[in-house]
């Protein structure tokens, strides 16, 4: 957990340096109620508070908003994708397997950010491998663009701040 907020404090730091690098992203995997969506919710503090635009993403509500008008989709999918930086919060929480929507969707989001190098904010309990199994082509870029910035907090709930 220290690693993980030295990280985000790095990556806070250089932030303006790598943020047109392929590897511009931080992930924060693993443990539940350990502190990924605090830290993260820090680091977009920060770039908000310097005039960068950050559009915050929670996996389950987003994807019901999403769901809940067709219509509107491809606008909100267009938002997510050109926002300068994108916070998607507890990725591939919930179902067990995405749904075909998801997995269509989250697919276009991701390469659309990682061929045009747009940084994104990314917790989730899953582990890269783990989102390898859903979905290989989006777990490997999402590998890509945090390699520099990954931490994996080991399942332990001793540091589930919740149950504290
Ligand atoms: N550094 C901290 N100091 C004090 N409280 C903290 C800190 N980090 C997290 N918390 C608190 O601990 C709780 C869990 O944190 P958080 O929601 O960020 O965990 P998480 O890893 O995102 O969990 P989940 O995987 O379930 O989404 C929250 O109530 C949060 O406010
Ligand atoms: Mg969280």
């Amino acid at each position: 957990m220290i690693k993980a907020h030295d990280l985000a404090f790095e990556y806070t730091k250089k932030f303006k340096e790598i943020r047109k690098d392929r590897q511009n992203s931080i992930c924060l995997l693993g443990q539940p109620g350990c502190g990924k969506t605090h830290l993260l919710m820090a680091v977009s503090n920060n770039l908000i508070q310097r005039g960068v635009e950050v559009i915050y993403f929670p996996w389950v509500e987003g994807w019901t908003e999403i769901s809940e008008d067709f219509k509107m989709m491809p606008e909100r999918v267009r938002r997510l994708e050109h926002a300068q930086v994108l916070f998607l919060d507890d990725v591939y929480k919930g179902r067990e397997e995405p749904t075909k929507t998801q997995r269509e969707q989250f697919f276009a989001i991701v390469n659309y950010r990682y061929m045009e190098k747009l940084p994104m904010l990314i917790s989730s309990e899953r582990t890269i491998s783990e989102m390898c199994q859903f979905d290989e082509a989006v777990g490997s870029r999402i590998n890509e663009m945090c390699r520099d910035y990954k931490a994996i907090i080991n399942r332990n709930m001793e540091l589930n701040l919740r149950l504290k």
